[in-house]
């Protein structure tokens, strides 16, 4: 098994370049089932989860070639309306290939999903939300098996916002007979790529970044090109990394209106962050003493879930007492027990976490638990004393591309290697 073996070592200085968004690509890669015809989606990721997608989607009969940071994909002779266990087990976001197999041809059966162990992360709203749409849906032996006539438009509206559920009955009501609202929907950037990919496809949406967004299905899709947005999840790791210990770190690439809200919590810690509107870099420095900052996470343009874990880290430095709120997921502080270990005083109450910043990290052998944990865990080695191990790097390599080779290229000192 791979590991990272990381030295604190001083400030990151240069430029780093944003890659495509894995929560952006996946569903986008789902979205070419609804389609005969090759697509060709560019600036993708070379990450674990994509590669992971790409089987299930090549499992059903879709062909599918890679040049570089380019995939074709072409949907015409899907022979397969099955996702097994061993494909999808993984990832979570497998469970999104059942609509669209559905929509298309009348019936589908996915196995229920794995991923991340941040919480309980039931997939009820996609399943109500297909029922809606006219689905007949049983659970059994672990498998989701949808089937319908034919979908028709409805109404649905979700219990919470839900950014798989919003994207998966997108996709789906893609191909339904009318119009379906989704009310109380997600506004996650990656659905509004999303939305830009459908409609290339042929489907009218309205109100995408909005709580309700309204899909005119078609009755026949089309392929589509398309670039996948920037991942801003990848950004911001980076930004708090120029937070911490940059002397100007420019980020290149990125969407800067996608951190609002992370930017607004980076400069009350004292950071200082340079933004380039024109060019959308940011230019992050260290300050010389950071300061305690208050965090709740909330769905979109809130401060995302995924960036907790490595605020935290950041506010490890801060001199002070800082409160972290998550109410997304409901256990996702594992990275807790682990930024103990390099010396970090944490202590976890409910849903809050409260940081007693200002001790130095101590390096020492961490193991990470899941995809944004293992980037915190990174974050507090490169500031910690002396030598960090970081352990199970898979997670990590299921959503940053090459992020060693990234933080090598702006000074920092990590080198992955092979475990016995
Ligand atoms: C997506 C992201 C993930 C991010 C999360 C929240 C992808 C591939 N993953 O995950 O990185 O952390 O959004 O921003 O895009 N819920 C239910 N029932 C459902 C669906 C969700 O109760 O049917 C709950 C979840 O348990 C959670 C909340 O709703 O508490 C939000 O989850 P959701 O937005 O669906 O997360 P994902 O789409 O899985």
């Amino acid at each position: 098994m791979d590991a990272l073996k990381i030295r604190g070592n001083g400030p990151l200085t240069g430029i780093i370049d944003i890659s495509g968004s894995k929560n952006a690509t996946l569903p986008i890669m789902a979205a070419t089932i609804l389609a005969a015809g090759e697509s060709r989606l560019g600036r993708v990721p070379d990450l674990a989860d994509v590669r992971t997608l790409q089987r299930v989607l090549a499992h059903l009969g879709i062909d599918i070639k890679q040049d570089g940071k380019e995939i074709t994909l072409d949907a015409t002779n899907i022979t397969e309306q099955e996702a097994p266990y061993d494909l999808v087990r993984t990832m979570r976001a497998s469970i999104l290939v059942l609509g669209p197999l559905l929509a298309r041809f009348g019936r589908a059966r996915v196995s229920l999903p794995g991923g991340c162990a941040i919480g309980a992360r039931p997939i009820d709203q996609h399943l109500k939300g297909l029922k809606k749409l006219g689905a007949e849906i049983k659970l059994e032996h672990g498998y989701v098996e949808a089937t319908a006539d034919k979908l028709v438009g409805a109404e649905i509206v979700f219990d919470m916002p839900t950014v798989g559920g919003t994207e998966h009955l997108m996709i789906a009501a893609s191909l339904a007979e009318g119009t379906t609202v989704l009310r109380n929907a997600a506004r996650e950037p990656e659905i509004v790529d999303l939305a830009v990919v459908l409609k290339k496809m042929g489907v009218e949406i309205e109100g995408e970044g909005t709580e309700r967004i309204t899909i005119v299905g078609q009755k026949e899709l089309k392929p589509f090109v398309h670039d996948v947005v920037a991942d801003r999840i990848e950004f911001g790791t980076f930004l708090i990394a120029g937070a911490m210990i940059g002397e100007s770190l420019t980020l290149r690439g990125g969407v800067i209106e996608h951190q609002t809200a992370l930017l607004d919590k980076i400069k009350q810690s004292g950071a200082k962050v340079r933004v380039n509107e024109e060019t959308q870099e940011i230019t992050v420095s260290r300050a010389n003493k950071l300061e305690p900052v208050n965090i709740k996470t909330a769905p979109y343009p809130g401060f995302p879930t995924d960036m907790q874990a490595q605020m935290m880290t950041l506010l490890c430095q801060a001199e002070g007492t800082s409160v972290i709120t998550e109410t997304i997921f409901e256990n996702r502080f594992m990275h807790v027990a682990e930024l103990g270990r390099l010396g970090a005083k944490i202590r976890v109450d409910g849903g809050k976490a409260i940081v007693n910043g200002g001790d130095k990290l101590s390096g020492t052998t961490v193991m990470a638990t899941d995809l944004r944990a293992s980037a915190s865990l990174i974050l507090a080695a490169l500031v910690a004393d002396g030598e960090t191990i970081v352990r199970r790097i898979y997670h990590l390599d299921r959503g940053y591309e090459h992020i060693e080779d990234k933080l090598r290229s702006v000074g920092a000192c990590i080198e992955r290697f092979k475990e016995e």
